[in-house]
Parts: C-alpha cells; sequence; structure tokens
C-alpha cells in the first residue's frame, strides 16, 4: 500500500470532528495525562522496587502499549463510531464488546471526579497550609471523616461534597458544549498550562537538598527484580492504564478524525508524550522524596506511604509542609493534579456520550447532559459520603484491574480472532498512515492478548481466594464483584435493544478492494460504499 487511495466518499454522516491533527493529538494526550502519570507512575515505580520499574515499563509500552493504541485508533477510525458502533460494525455480534467498555467509562467517570474534587479541595488548603500540623489525621479525619472500612453511609461530608458537586458543573458545561467548542478547547489550554506548571514544580523540586538521591533511586536499576513477575504485570498494567488504552477512548476519539487522516504517526506522538510527561513526574516525585528522606535522615527507600491516595494527600502534604516557599509548591501540584485530571475524565464520558448519541441518535448537547446529570447524581451518593473512600477502592479494583484486562482481551479476540479483520485493520493503517506498521505489529497484538487473558486468570483467582485489603465477603461482593456483574449486564443488555439510525447509511473508506482484500461476510454495509 504504498499510494493513497483515491477519493474519501463524501460524509452523509453528521460525525463531530477535530479541527485537526493538533487538536487530536492534544486531545489524546490530555486523556492519557491524568491523574496516572502523576501520583500512580511514581508510585507503582517505587513499589516495584524503584529503578527495576524502568525497564519492564519501557518494555512494556513498546510491545504492547503502542500496538493497542494502534489497534484502538485503526479500529475507531475505520469504522467511525463510538466503541459500540465500531465493535458493531466490526462484526454484528461484537457490539457487546463496545458497551462493555462503556459502562467501564461509565463506572470510573462516578470516582475519577471524586479524586479531582480532593485536589480542588487542597488546591485552596494549600494556600494556608491548611494541612501542615498532621497531614495523615487532616485527610483522614477533618477532610474525608472517614467511617469503617467495609460499611455503608450516607452521612454526606460538606467538604467532599461541594468540590464534587463543582467539578460535575464544570465537566458537564464542557461536555456540552460539544467536541469543538468544550472538549477540543478544554486540551488546547489545558495541556501546555500543565506543561508549565509541572515543568516549573519539577525544577523546583530539583533544586530541594536530597533531590538527586531521589532521582537516583529511581533511575537506579535493579536487574534481579526483573525476574518478579508482579514487577511485569505493574509495568503492564501501568501502561494500559496511562495511555487509556482499552477504555474504547483512544477509539473514540479516532473516530472523530476525518478519513484522511495519518493514524500511526500521530499515535506515537501521544504515546511517547504520555510517557515523557510521566517519566518526568517521576522525576518530580522523586526528587520531592528524596527532600522528605534527607529530613527525616533515612534512605529514600525507607520510606512509607507512597502510593496513589496516600502519596498525593499525606506524604506530599508532609513534604510540603516542610518546604520554604510550600504554598506555592503546593497550589502548582494540586493545580496540575485539577487539570490533568480534568482531560482526562472528559475523555472517559465523551466516550459514554458518543455511545449514547450513535445509539439512540440523541444530540451531542442533550447526550453529554444525560450523562453528565445520572453521572454526578450516582458519584454524589456513592463517593460524598464518609465511606466514599473505601467504595473508590474497591470499585477501581474490580473495573480498572479486572474489567479493563477483560475489555482488552474481548476486543482483540472479537476483532482479530472472531471478525477476521486482522488483514484489514493492518492495511487500513498502512494506507492512511506515513508510518506502515506490518505483520510484526499483528503478532505483538495477538501476543498481548494471550499475556492479558493469563494475568485476568491470575488476578481473579488472587481477588477470590484472598479478597480484597481485608474487605468484608458481603462488601467485596456487592460494590467488587457487582461492578464486574453490572459491565458484563450493560453488554449483554445494551445491544438488545434497538438502533435508532441506520447504521448501514455507512461507506467504508479505503475500500476492501482498494486494500486489495475480498469482501467481507460480516459487512452490513455495500462495500463499495452505496448504502444497503
Ligand atoms: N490515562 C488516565 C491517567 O493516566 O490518569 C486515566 C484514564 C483516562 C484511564 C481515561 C482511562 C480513560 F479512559
Amino acid at each position: 500500500m504504498s499510494e493513497q487511495p483515491a477519493t474519501p466518499p463524501g460524509t452523509h454522516e453528521k460525525r463531530e470532528h477535530w479541527s485537526g491533527q493538533t487538536a487530536f493529538i492534544l486531545a489524546a494526550i490530555g486523556s492519557a495525562v491524568g491523574l496516572g502519570n502523576i501520583w500512580r507512575f511514581p508510585g507503582q515505580a517505587y513499589e516495584n522496587g524503584g529503578g527495576a520499574f524502568m525497564i519492564p515499563y519501557v518494555i512494556a509500552l513498546l510491545t504492547a502499549g503502542i500496538p493497542i493504541l494502534f489497534l484502538e485508533n485503526a479500529i475507531g477510525h475505520r469504522f467511525r463510531g463510538s466503541a459500540p458502533l465500531a465493535m458493531r460494525r466490526v462484526a454484528r455480534r461484537a457490539e457487546g464488546v463496545g458497551w462493555f467498555h462503556v459502562a467501564i467509562c461509565f463506572v470510573i467517570g462516578l470516582y475519577y471526579t471524586v479524586i479531582i474534587g480532593w485536589a480542588v479541595s487542597y488546591f485552596f488548603f494549600s494556600f494556608n497550609l491548611d494541612y501542615a500540623e498532621d497531614p495523615a489525621t487532616f485527610f483522614a479525619r477533618d477532610f474525608l471523616q472517614l467511617g469503617e472500612p467495609g460499611t455503608v453511609s450516607l452521612t454526606f461530608v460538606p467538604s467532599v461534597l461541594i468540590p464534587l458537586v463543582a467539578v460535575w458543573v464544570v465537566t458537564i458545561v464542557i461536555l456540552a458544549l460539544g467536541l469543538h467548542n468544550g472538549v477540543e478547547r478544554l486540551n488546547v489550554v489545558g495541556i501546555p498550562l500543565l506543561v508549565v506548571t509541572f515543568g516549573i514544580l519539577v525544577v523546583r523540586a530539583l533544586m530541594l537538598d536530597g533531590a538527586a538521591e531521589g532521582v537516583e533511586a529511581l533511575f537506579t536499576p535493579d536487574f534481579s527484580a526483573l525476574r518478579d513477575p508482579q514487577v511485569w504485570i505493574a509495568a503492564y498494567g501501568q501502561v494500559f492504564f496511562s495511555l487509556s488504552l482499552a477504555y474504547g477512548v483512544m477509539l473514540t476519539y479516532a473516530s472523530y478524525r476525518r478519513r484522511r487522516s495519518n493514524i500511526t504517526a500521530p499515535g506515537l506522538v501521544v504515546a511517547f508524550g504520555n510517557s515523557s510527561f510521566e517519566i518526568l513526574a517521576g522525576v518530580g516525585v522523586f526528587a520531592t522524596l528524596g527532600f522528605l528522606a534527607h529530613q527525616q535522615g533515612i534512605a529514600v527507600a525507607d520510606l512509607e506511604g507512597l502510593t496513589g491516595v496516600q502519596l498525593s494527600f499525606i506524604t506530599f502534604p508532609t513534604v510540603i509542609a516542610q518546604m520554604p516557599g510550600g504554598q506555592i509548591f503546593g497550589a502548582l501540584f494540586f493545580g496540575s493534579l485539577v487539570v490533568a485530571g480534568l482531560t482526562s475524565l472528559i475523555s472517559v464520558l465523551q466516550a459514554v456520550s458518543s455511545a449514547l448519541q450513535d445509539k439512540f441518535g440523541w444530540h451531542p448537547r442533550g447526550s453529554a447532559v444525560a450523562v453528565g446529570i445520572v453521572s454526578a447524581v450516582l458519584s454524589v451518593i456513592g463517593f460524598g459520603t464518609t465511606t466514599g473512600l473505601f467504595l473508590l477502592d474497591v470499585v477501581d479494583q474490580w473495573s480498572n484491574q479486572l474489567g479493563i484486562v477483560a475489555g482488552a482481551v474481548a476486543m482483540i479476540a472479537a476483532s482479530l480472532w472472531f471478525a477476521g479483520r486482522s488483514s484489514e485493520l493492518q492495511r487500513h493503517l498502512a494506507a492512511v498512515s506515513t508510518l506502515r506498521p506490518g505483520r510484526g505489529w499483528l503478532i505483538l497484538v495477538n501476543v498481548v492478548a494471550l499475556l492479558l487473558l493469563s494475568m485476568f486468570v491470575q488476578k481473579t483467582t488472587t481477588l477470590i481466594n484472598d479478597g480484597y485489603e481485608g474487605y468484608p465477603g458481603w462488601y467485596l461482593a456487592v460494590f467488587g464483584w457487582g461492578t464486574l456483574a453490572f459491565l458484563l449486564a450493560a453488554a449483554l443488555a445494551m445491544p438488545l435493544l434497538r438502533w435508532r439510525r441506520n447504521i448501514a447509511r455507512f461507506h467504508v473508506w479505503p475500500t476492501r478492494a482498494q486494500l486489495g482484500l475480498p469482501d467481507h461476510p460480516h459487512d452490513e454495509y455495500e462495500p463499495e460504499g452505496r448504502p444497503r
């Protein structure tokens, strides 16, 4: 496929479009760069032996992250729809896979907002260093007013609730403004802003006493850890979460690109841009931790409390309180979390809203407002209470650790193994892109699927046998396995509802003939582009 096939058909679908390639790249980076980069990556790196993590991480990026990103982009771009519509065009019976992804996005939106809400509060707390005296107690007792783990309470916590509602209002407004005026603008302003604020933060962190020891801890390789499968699983998990892969988000974003668009080269920009930011965040966080270790007179490896929530809301405030100019540092850190989080949150909700528009023919604005309001209400009821943190912990574990792996395998299995679209997708990418993936790409995707399948089995067995973090069995049954049941129910039930538009009114381009392939038995549209 050295030549681009001529003439994309005049489009009669009223799909929204990015204003150009840069807008797409910024939006995709906006989705990828999120809480996962700033707080999850350093925590994962730390838990998995610091320097030991970098090698598996880079290998995971090259062998799984980039190949799956290409796959999702190819499906979205070729079949021009949200996850359910695009998967339905891959094969009639694959629609449910798309709904599974949409349901995960819906669930994630419910609690991702909550963390952004906390960051909003901490942004303001930073100016007076309200949390300085005893950050751990402040976070659990004064701020979250935590109840008992493994219980359900409907006592709302105003300090959590008010910022949460504010985040929802902002989110709904941005979504309702539409792809171009809302989502795109947020990213075009937000991503450069984020890079600047976070850049200042990292430079400041590097000037702290002990910073060098911290950074050294991140980059000193520990080759023995490469023999530990857990380190590899963590690296692959981090790459998936961080690149927003297998959520149907990258698929949806690619569906808003024009037909004649280079897919792979911008994909590489997104993947390397995301990882660069991640490593930048790692440097900033580890430099800061180096300072903390220096203050306490211990080694970086002996610090405690460095995973997600604790890292951002307890350890960082501890450092901020001890550092000259802590107020500004705190505001920059939590402000960055808010911006990074918001651009990711918007992407998951857009994936849900887009699916409902496609299925029910809803107007983008109506769909955005409906999704926003329903999510906001559920999010407030579930997570605005004294037990919200525990619910978040459990729902995240099941949807993000288990659901996402299942969703990724299902997407690959449906499109490549059952519908036999391997050559079509590979040739599609090659026909429209400057960088042309070959057979090697397909081999990688297939191997990754097998790897993910084994991760899924292993994770499920562990959760069944050992439970999770000591929560009572009934709690995990209802909120953990219940989450998975909800995802499955969505995947099974939604395809039963009727499409409110004629999905066969669709031109595929380049046609299979242009790609040198025979007709596909599952195609429901005219191969030559004439609607049936
Ligand atoms: N990639 C985001 C992060 O690193 O925080 C999280 C995320 C956003 C995951 C969007 C999934 C998603 F669809």
